[in-house]
């Protein structure tokens, strides 16, 4: 049976897109739900055209944030979901979203975590001077960018390369390690340590 995942994406949805081109549908991984906050998300588009369902929960259409994201489960719940994928989501999820989903939720972020957690990442590590940063996926608990790391892969930033150029080695990354780790956990073998719930085991076949 394929593992029914749903994506949270409120931008472009190049991640997105990663997932619905090496693994949608191939038998392991069903894309069964994208939700955006944007409702000119390019995300949104991109699932059309996999023919994959798609919503927009609007901030305003709710009361509060828990609000939406109560919406936003109930609907996720309904269509079966197992797996929830945050793929550039420009919103922080509450705490009864997280708890509901627990250690079901994975995001990518474009740095090597704990460095550069929170908003425009590539861009503080580019200020940094920094001269390995990467891409980190991880599941989500109730802080900014602190949950379990699943995987990470690093990129060496040479002194001349300009941030465009650094960006666009990080999306490729990106584009590689967050199907990767979708991957391996529809496998079943990715498992978090029941000792140390900050470890995360790959025990790849
Ligand atoms: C990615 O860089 C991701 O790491 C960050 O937001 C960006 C989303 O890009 N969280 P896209 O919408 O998948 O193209």
């Amino acid at each position: 049976m394929a593992l029914r995942v749903a994506v949270l994406a409120s931008g472009t949805g190049s991640n997105l897109q990663a997932i619905l081109e090496k693994l949608h549908g191939q038998g392991l991984v069903e894309v069964v739900a994208v939700a955006s906050d944007k409702p000119g998300a390019r995300a949104l588009e991109r699932a059309a055209d996999a023919g994959v369902e798609a919503r927009v929960f609007e901030r305003g259409d709710y009361a509060d944030r828990e609000a939406r994201d109560a919406a936003i489960g109930d609907w996720l719940e309904g269509s079966g979901v197992e797996l929830v994928v945050l793929a550039g989501y420009m919103q922080l999820l509450s705490a009864s979203f997280i708890e509901r989903f627990r250690n079901r939720i994975v995001n990518v972020h474009p740095a090597l975590l704990p460095s550069f957690p929170g908003l425009d990442a590539i861009g503080q590590a580019f200020r940094h001077g920094v001269r390995v940063s990467g891409v980190t996926v991880h599941f989500v608990d109730a802080g900014v960018d602190t949950g379990p790391i699943i995987l990470q892969e690093a990129i060496e930033l040479a002194y001349t390369r300009p941030i465009e150029a650094f960006e666009e080695r990080v999306h490729e990354v990106e584009h590689e390690l967050l199907p990767k780790a979708i991957e391996l956990i529809a496998k079943g073998a990715v498992r978090i340590d029941t000792e140390n719930p900050r470890l995360v085991r790959i025990e790849e076949g």
